[in-house]
């Protein structure tokens, strides 16, 4: 039997208007803060989106666009600005960065309270210590997904794909904090295959398109695709031969041959994807009533 197909869209926008009813009754209303640094045109896509989910939900937004020779001075002087200012509840350093910052020396300096990526030292060790206070958007979306469909991993295997710390190592925690048994996987796993084909539960955030076949997939697992892979842009051909101009993404798992084993998949895009947005503004609410205490 075919599985069913996870709808992060419809999922992520019944949250986002719960969420938005919340923040947008707030007074004062709460504020984003978002930085920049250098010209990713994936960024500028991100941060588009995250700039319409501050409006939809009430939420005020200030961009700082630093160009891509910015010093590791300059940036720090605006996070610091920004943490001393009581209107803002949420900093934001959208990643990557040119490789000449030190990116762990600029999440750190973020005001933990104000830390709505979840991604800075504290926000991550109090999550490894199963205490989170701001808990990174992405892991914190899927495991918003599993709830909505009554997925419970607690006593499964579950097996994650990549060892980042934006989502592979917080995602892990989180399952654990569930009572998950959990493995960690990665480019240097030997047979990743015999290791996936055992999971109850496999959760995949590499970036490589299509990683994961049928082969590598236990019969009725549960299916979590966080790749998100940009095709080139000579690979999609529109119906009457032209270039598509934004070529659609594509996931970590081949979605046509798993979906035949699985019992639930995430779809790319529609799955993962839409949840993050929510989840982040989930985390400026959970800031904003942080600070307040
Ligand atoms: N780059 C890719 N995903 C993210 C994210 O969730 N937050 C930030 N800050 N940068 C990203």
């Amino acid at each position: 039997m075919a599985a069913e197909i996870i709808d992060g869209k419809k999922v992520a926008s019944e949250w986002m208007d719960s969420i938005s009813a919340e923040l947008s009754s707030l007074s004062p209303p709460a504020k984003l803060a978002l930085i920049r640094v250098g010209d990713d045109p994936a960024s500028g896509i991100y941060l588009r989106k995250k700039e319409e989910a501050c409006k939809k939900a009430g939420v005020l937004s200030q961009l700082m666009h630093f160009d891509k020779n910015a010093t590791r001075a300059q940036v720090l002087e605006k996070i610091t600005q920004f943490n001393n200012d009581k209107s803002i509840n949420g900093i934001l350093l959208q990643v990557p960065i040119p490789a000449h910052l030190d990116v762990l020396a600029l999440q750190e300096a973020i005001n933990p309270l104000k830390d709505v990526d979840g991604f800075g030292p504290y926000s991550l060790g109090l999550l490894a210590m199963g205490n989170p206070k701001l808990k990174a958007a992405t892991p914190a979306g899927v495991m918003k997904l599993l709830q909505y469909y009554n997925l419970d991993v607690a006593s499964k295997f579950c097996v994650v794909v990549g060892r980042s710390n934006i989502v592979g190592k917080p995602l892990a925690q989180l399952l654990l904090m569930q009572n998950a048994t959990v493995a960690i996987a990665h480019s240097k796993t030997n047979d990743l295959g015999s290791l996936t084909k055992q999971a109850d539960f496999l959760f995949v955030a590499v970036g490589k398109p299509k990683l994961i076949n049928a082969k590598m997939v236990k019969k009725g697992a549960v299916v979590v695709d966080i790749g998100m892979n940009r095709s080139g842009e000579d690979d999609v051909k529109l119906f009457d031969g032209s270039k598509a101009k934004s070529p659609p993404p594509v996931g970590d798992v081949d979605f046509n041959s798993v979906k035949k084993k699985a019992s639930y998949i995430t779809p790319v895009p529609g799955g993962v994807g839409p949840m993050t947005v929510a989840s982040l503004m989930a985390n400026v609410l959970q800031a904003y009533k942080l600070q307040k205490k």
